[in-house]
């Protein structure tokens, strides 16, 4: 899916990219969110991570994964002994979705349009950093990389080659892992993530 979302990909810098994505309308998430999120981290990383999509404190902040799921995140990858700061993090939708609550704006999944509205997008920050390794967080991030057929459960934790020469792997969303209702399925379900993100320490050596 990226090979074919590159094509449609604006040209230029990924600096370049970032300011034309802030007058992206290539759908309509842009009228109700409060800015594009791109992605963050250095131009030369040797890993992307690529979520699912922003939620409220990073639609306001401006910064992918720094509410509830990216500290959760960042635990993880402290544990695993991976610097987040060597990675460069995304999402495979830029714009928060929601439905206003009261004064709450409740997260909404964005539907198959909008997300393949945004492949372009992803596909020309990965074209550009060229990295050895992308790392699915979540279901929506491993099919805008696999493809829809993925089975992120059946194939979560392992390195798959893609077309271009680099790997990548997918692995849950903490987000999942925050919603799951059990303390002990949230222990374990931590346990396998940390272990999945251990995945990517030889690759920062
Ligand atoms: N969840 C995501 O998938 N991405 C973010 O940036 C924040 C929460």
């Amino acid at each position: 899916p990226l090979q074919k979302a590159v094509a449609e990909a604006p040209e230029g810098s990924l600096a370049a990219l970032r300011q034309q994505a802030k007058d992206c309308r290539r759908c309509d998430l842009w009228k109700p969110a409060t800015q594009t999120v791109f992605g963050m981290g250095p131009s030369d990383a040797r890993i992307v991570v690529i979520g699912e999509q922003p939620g409220d404190q990073e639609d306001l902040a401006g910064k992918p994964f720094i509410g509830p799921a990216g500290k959760l995140f960042d635990r993880a990858l402290e544990e695993a002994g991976v610097d987040r700061a060597a990675l460069y993090i995304t999402n495979a939708v830029k714009h928060f979705k929601f439905e206003p609550r009261g004064k709450r704006r409740l997260h909404k999944r964005a539907n198959a349009e909008e997300q393949a509205a945004c492949r372009p997008w992803l596909a020309a920050e990965i074209d550009r950093i060229r990295p050895d390794a992308i790392v699915c967080l979540g279901a929506m991030a491993a099919q805008a990389v696999f493809g829809a057929s993925f089975r992120l459960m059946a194939q979560r934790g392992q390195w798959i080659d893609l077309p271009d020469g680099a790997r990548a792997m997918a692995t849950v969303h903490p987000s999942y892992l925050l919603r799951l209702p059990d303390e002990q399925a949230r222990e374990t379900g931590y346990a396998d993530f940390v272990r999945d993100l251990t995945l990517m320490r030889t690759l920062l050596r």
